[in-house]
């Protein structure tokens, strides 16, 4: 059996996503099968449950595939391009502008089952929720929901959340988010949304939905992002490969 569970810094799922992702990216070659679920599970001593989840994380990483009676596969070497990770405020002043917040409100409530899913947390457990309108020299650029596992950061609505989120979980709970999974894609405002941001209701707007990873590959925030389509542009550095 090879050994799971000897880091203690890091949940089964954790470490078994690290193992088969060195797995997939140093010894199968694209198409191979990994073993089975059960399989997995005997070899590393861990609960199905375990097995899943970690599957379903490096799913969600696009590292490996699953055809369902057949098994789960090694991907192709990933389609998506890497850019680079930046927080709200880092991507502001890039484009020399200040940032700021305004906080709208800081609660803490339970997961969900969407939210808790992402946080690889039950349902029931608790989550801060922050959301706060996002400014760029004091104009509303971007309305900004985010969720982070209580157990994660005990006591972050007692700090002053006006600043930089990213700079908070590093500075006071040595979380330092290094990878997230993305998705951007346009949408317009709804008549609340649109009051908050200083936009005409229906107004196009860019959703930006995050899942932050920290260095130890722990998720740590799940976040929705509203830009005003025409205060923000994303953009991309592509070059020829080939
Ligand atoms: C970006 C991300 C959000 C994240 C935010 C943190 O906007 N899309 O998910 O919450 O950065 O920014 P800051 O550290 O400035 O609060």
């Amino acid at each position: 059996m090879s050994t799971i569970g000897a880091d203690q810094r890091l949940t089964k799922t954790d470490q078994l996503r690290e193992h088969l992702s060195t797995l997939v990216g140093e010894r199968l070659r694209p198409g191979d099968r990994l073993p089975t679920e059960r399989e997995l599970a005997d070899e590393f001593g861990v609960s199905r449950l375990t097995v899943r989840r970690a599957l379903d994380r490096l799913e969600s990483e696009r590292l490996v595939y699953r055809v369902q009676g057949a098994g789960t596969f090694a991907s192709r070497r990933p389609i998506t391009k890497t850019i680079e990770f930046t927080s709200f405020s880092e991507d502001m002043r890039s484009r020399g502008l200040s940032p700021g917040s305004r906080l709208l409100d800081a609660v803490e409530t339970p997961a969900g089952a969407r939210i808790g899913y992402a946080l690889a947390i039950s349902p029931a457990d608790p989550v801060f929720r922050v959301r706060r309108v996002r400014t760029a020299d004091d104009a509303p650029m971007c309305l900004e929901t985010s969720h982070v596992p209580l157990a994660l950061a005990p006591g972050l609505l007692d700090l002053p959340l006006e600043g930089s989120l990213y700079s908070l979980l590093e500075t006071r709970f040595r979380i330092r988010l290094v990878r997230a999974d993305q998705v951007i894609r346009a949408t317009v405002l709804d008549p609340e949304e649109a009051e908050l941001l200083q936009a005409m209701p229906l107004s196009p707007a860019l959703l930006v939905e995050r899942t932050a990873y920290d260095q130890r590959g722990r998720a740590v925030e799940v976040a929705k992002s509203l830009y005003r389509g025409d205060r923000y542009s994303y953009e991309i550095a592509i070059e020829r490969t080939s």
